[in-house]
């Protein structure tokens, strides 16, 4: 059964208040209610497209996607188009307040939780069909990369095995390559391969995507390359002539809602990238421009050579635990980040990615609305 066919539920089911963190997520009594053949430990075993198949027809289908790591900046997008697909998401996050953004969004239920402690996952994922793996970090030490890419989806595979939940869509990295100059590229290919190993064994029903850069109104990105040019002269730049292709966050947003809608993407690997390449100094230079710094010039970009890179990104380490640029983003950067083509890619998923120019502008822009809205937003810590 397609989404078109699926039932939409009424605005009072909408009507869910946000959970404590001492409320059980059992299955509610109205997905209890289904007709599943009897057995809740059934409705538990199947994937999303027998779930539509066993529901008899008339009642109301009200699919749960626990969405790890789906209070970033990713994860709004996704909750969005898994709403507007007819999905009910959970969203567990370490600090509620930070995750508010999201309560507009009537289907999701906003938890908070440590999922990595013990116990944690177990109690969020019955009643849940599908889960979503959204947690990452861009920096830290080989042990922190080790714990967050490769042993947590490890820890996933394992809960979702004993809850019967067999549908789970991991987000990796574009570049993700155990033999990658980085650890962070090492390590997400490490991940993958643990996940893939349980689909395999014929344990989980697994899709994984890898984006490149991601560009959005709150992205870490070109919103930073934007806002260093508007107090420094010059922008230093060591690794200026890799090339990326990055991609509007409300494409992967849509891909991962449509690849977890689509069995045939089960088993699959895609790649989700922008349709255009640029070096990292080009888009230096237009966050610059599109801001409108220097009469929309954007100041001159400097490259600097790897071993000075890696020693102003030392100083930067030592000073914050979420730095600018890691030594570990740098060496991300001695490989071009961009689509291998041996993979499909956006367009396998029904989606056409939209142009950089097209998007980033709108939000950068020193005159628009959403300039003014971000700075305020970005004032206020959120
Ligand atoms: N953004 C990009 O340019 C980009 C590019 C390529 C791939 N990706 C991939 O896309 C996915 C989503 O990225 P994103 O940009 O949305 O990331 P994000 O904004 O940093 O969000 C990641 C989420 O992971 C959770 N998390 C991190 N460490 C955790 C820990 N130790 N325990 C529990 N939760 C933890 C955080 O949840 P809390 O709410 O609890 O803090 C956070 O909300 C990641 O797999 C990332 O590697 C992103």
């Amino acid at each position: 059964m397609g989404q078109k066919d699926r039932e939409k539920w009424t605005a009072a089911d909408h009507l869910q208040p946000a959970i404590s963190k001492s409320d059980s997520l059992l299955a509610p009594a109205k997905e209890c209610e289904l007709n599943l053949d009897g057995s809740r430990d059934r409705l538990l075993a199947c994937s999303a497209s027998e779930f539509h198949l066993t529901a008899t027809k008339g009642q109301k289908i009200m699919q749960r996607a626990l969405v790890l790591g789906g209070g970033g900046f990713v994860g709004r997008y996704v909750c969005e188009h898994l709403q507007r697909q007819g999905w009910r998401t959970i969203v567990p996050t370490r600090q509620y307040a930070a995750g508010k953004h999201l309560l507009s969004l009537p289907s999701l239920q906003l938890v908070e939780a440590d999922v990595m402690a013990p116990g944690e996952l177990e109690r969020l994922l019955p009643g849940c069909h599908a889960v979503i793996n959204l947690i990452a970090v861009l920096h830290g030490s080989e042990k922190t990369f080790a714990r967050v890419h490769v042993e947590w989806p490890r820890q996933v595979a394992q809960a979702c095995t004993q809850a019967g939940v067999r549908r789970l869509i991991h987000v990796s990295a574009l570049g993700a390559d155990s033999g990658g100059p980085s650890r962070y590229q090492r390590s997400k290919a490490e991940g993958e391969a643990v996940l893939r190993a349980a689909a395999t064994a014929g344990l989980l029903d697994l899709t994984v995507l890898r984006p490149s850069v991601i560009f959005g109104r709150e992205d870490r990105f070109m919103n930073l390359f934007a806002r260093l040019q508007k107090f420094l002269l010059v922008m230093p730049l060591s690794g200026a002539d890799a090339r990326l292709q990055p991609v509007w966050v409300r494409d992967v947003g849509q891909a991962i809602a449509r690849a977890l809608d689509d069995d045939a993407t089960i088993g699959q690997t895609y790649e989700a990238c922008g349709p255009d390449v640029f070096t990292l100094g080009e888009l230096v230079r237009l966050a610059g421009c599109w801001a409108g710094v220097r009469g929309g010039r954007g100041r001159p970009v400097i490259g600097l050579p790897m071993g000075i890179g890696k020693l102003q990104a030392l100083v930067m380490e030592l000073i914050s635990s979420k730095p600018l640029m890691s030594r570990d983003n740098l060496d991300s950067l001695r490989v071009d980040n961009i689509a291998g083509g041996q993979l499909p890619g956006l367009a396998a998923l029904g989606v056409t990615p939209a142009p950089l120019g097209g998007v980033v502008p709108l939000y950068l822009g020193d005159a628009g609305f959403a300039a003014r809205f971000n700075e305020m937003r970005r004032r206020a810590g959120r």
